[in-house]
């Protein structure tokens, strides 16, 4: 018996080991509770609602034709600007779009009275940091999500709540990185003082119109309030995630694109400065189709 149980104690040894190696897999990877969920409309766009900070909180949701049961894919929450909609902010971006963004879910909610937290026109008493933790949980329980790929994007006051989101120590720390287009940075106008992030380095993409006249690329007074110059701005990213170097390299169009080392991570930072763009969601039309950009950069990183 007890010879039994002596050489019993390797096996047992080696399959601890083998269950704590896939336990470790697991943690990188996590499947969300939602994958074992299937769903019939994969490649289309639908609307659905819940109860949050604000009330009722509505959003569209879109599924890649690649959707599958099991099949954990990442997701991005695209935040539109003031006075805008999901619906028009889905057609702008084209994130739905499978030659712009072929395996993302993709979430656009809406902001209560179409603003976000942040500046003094936003909806007093709303928090969208509360609504966004409850959002990203309610797609996790209801779709398969690669956890580790989770990623936050927006235009205007949605860039700037991005901002707001990759500042907060309890709500931002879910998301792997942050691309705010023509981004109004309300709530991080100066220092640190509203800025604690979940950890550091953070990846952070930002593009801005040189001619952008409500959200000045140099900073200023603005609709909601103060507003830092988006130079300044990127500085006190680069410092929250320790960049050592950066290099500019000058694209077609009046393009600049700047690209920091940060805590020896190539691009973690970086910043798209338009020369001549105004406010709007650089399309097709414009000096750089951004969508494609902003897809390139969020997907080459995962919460560590
Ligand atoms: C902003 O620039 C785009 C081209 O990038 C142009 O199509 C659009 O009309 C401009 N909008 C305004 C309000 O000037």
């Amino acid at each position: 018996m007890a010879l039994l149980v002596r050489s019993c104690i390797p096996i047992l040894t080696l399959l601890l080991g083998l269950f704590s190696a896939v336990k470790g897999a697991a943690a990188q990877r996590p499947l969300s509770k939602g994958c074992t969920t299937p769903h019939n409309w994969a490649g289309q766009t639908r609307e659905f609602s819940f109860e949050s900070s604000g009330g009722t909180r509505s959003y569209r949701i879109h599924l890649p034709s690649s959707y599958a049961v099991n099949k954990a894919l990442p997701l991005l929450i695209a935040y539109h600007g003031s006075g805008n909609n999901p619906t028009k902010f889905e057609t702008e971006t084209r994130f739905s779009d499978e030659s712009v963004n072929p395996d993302t879910i993709t979430v656009y909610p809406a902001g209560v009275k179409g603003n976000w937290q942040g500046p003094t026109y936003a909806e007093p008493g709303v928090s969208d940091l509360v609504f966004t933790t409850d959002l990203v949980n309610r797609i996790k329980d209801n779709y398969c999500v690669d956890q580790s790929r989770v990623y936050a994007t927006g235009h205007s006051n949605g860039a700037g709540f991005t901002g707001t989101l990759a500042c907060s120590p309890e709500h931002g720390g879910q998301f792997a990185a942050f691309a705010p287009v023509s981004g109004a940075f309300y709530t991080d106008v100066k220092g640190d003082e509203n800025c604690h992030p979940a950890r550091s380095p953070l990846p952070m993409f930002e593009a801005h119109g040189t001619a952008d006249p409500i959200i000045p690329y140099n900073g200023g007074k603005g609709r909601g309030g103060p507003l830092p110059s988006i130079p300044y701005w990127l500085s006190r990213w680069a410092q929250r995630n320790q960049c050592t170097t950066s290099s500019t390299k000058d694209l077609p169009n009046g393009v600049h694109d700047t690209k920091w080392t940060c805590a020896g991570v190539d691009g973690l930072l970086r910043h798209l400065k338009i020369d001549g763009h105004n406010h709007s969601w650089p399309g097709k039309k414009s000096e750089i189709d951004i969508s494609p950009v902003v897809i390139e950069f969020l997907s080459a990183f995962h919460k560590p």
